[in-house]
């Protein structure tokens, strides 16, 4: 449900809504791409990017587990409640009955190529992090700047734990001494593994910190709060 209100409330923003005010660009705006000329009238530049996050949390195998159980029941839990839901409803054994990804959330199985795309806009939100130290008046640290850096530390962390990521970094590797390279490789997989035991709680921070940077620049478009400096 709560991914449900995310979605919803990044395209009625970027549909309705500019997402830049001096430095700060809202992260569901990065990377600003050009919007062809052929382009429906109700499109929007940012719709052209936004595809990607969604479609990454959409297929992140945390978050299927979340809304499967939730929307479905389907499955409700652990292997043994499957096969006493589907003898239940079908009638016949767990191993006919359950279609797991196979059917409809086949599609899912495309999650590997929506962070190869989220690691670019990744790197563009690093960037734009970057941009907020510098305002009007030169070098400036704010509580908007740290906001901005505090969201792409979570962001990073959530893309970074992504269990295609591990796999593509060093779990698919059986012999790191036959490999060149092979010790950094490992070390940098036993991070990322661990990085990855969060992976559930960097979903949740990543997403509330994308609607806290975008809240509060809504609230300096309207004026409802300044910018406190910090330094500069
Ligand atoms: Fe969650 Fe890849 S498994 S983002």
């Amino acid at each position: 449900m709560v991914l449900g209100f995310f979605g919803l409330y990044s395209f009625v923003i970027i549909a309705l809504f500019p997402g830049t005010f001096q430095q700060f660009v809202s992260p569901f705006y990065s990377p600003e791409v050009p919007l062809p000329n052929w382009m429906p009238g109700f499109v929007t530049a940012p719709m052209l990017v936004l595809w990607i996050p969604l479609g990454f949390r959409a297929t992140c195998y945390y978050y299927r587990k979340a809304y499967y159980r939730a929307f479905f029941f389907d499955p409700p839990a652990c292997r043994v409640d499957v096969q006493q839901k589907d003898r239940f409803w079908a009638g016949k054994n767990a191993a006919e009955g359950y279609r797991g990804e196979r059917a409809l959330f086949v599609w899912n199985n495309v999650h590997r190529y929506f962070l190869y795309a989220s690691i670019i806009v990744v790197l563009f939100l690093w960037y734009e992090a970057f941009v907020t130290l510098f305002g009007p008046q030169g070098f400036q640290i704010s509580i908007g700047s740290l906001l901005w850096f505090l969201n792409i530390v979570l962001l990073s962390a959530y893309t970074f734990s992504c269990h295609s990521f591990r796999h593509l970094i060093g779990g698919n590797k059986d012999c790191y001494s036959c490999i060149r390279g092979g010790n950094a490789r490992r070390k940098t997989y036993n991070f990322v593994s661990r990085l990855n035991l969060k992976h559930p709680q960097w979903a949740w921070l990543s997403l509330f910190s994308l609607l806290a940077t975008d809240i509060y620049l809504r609230l300096l478009q309207t004026g409802v709060i300044t910018d406190l400096k910090i330094i500069g």
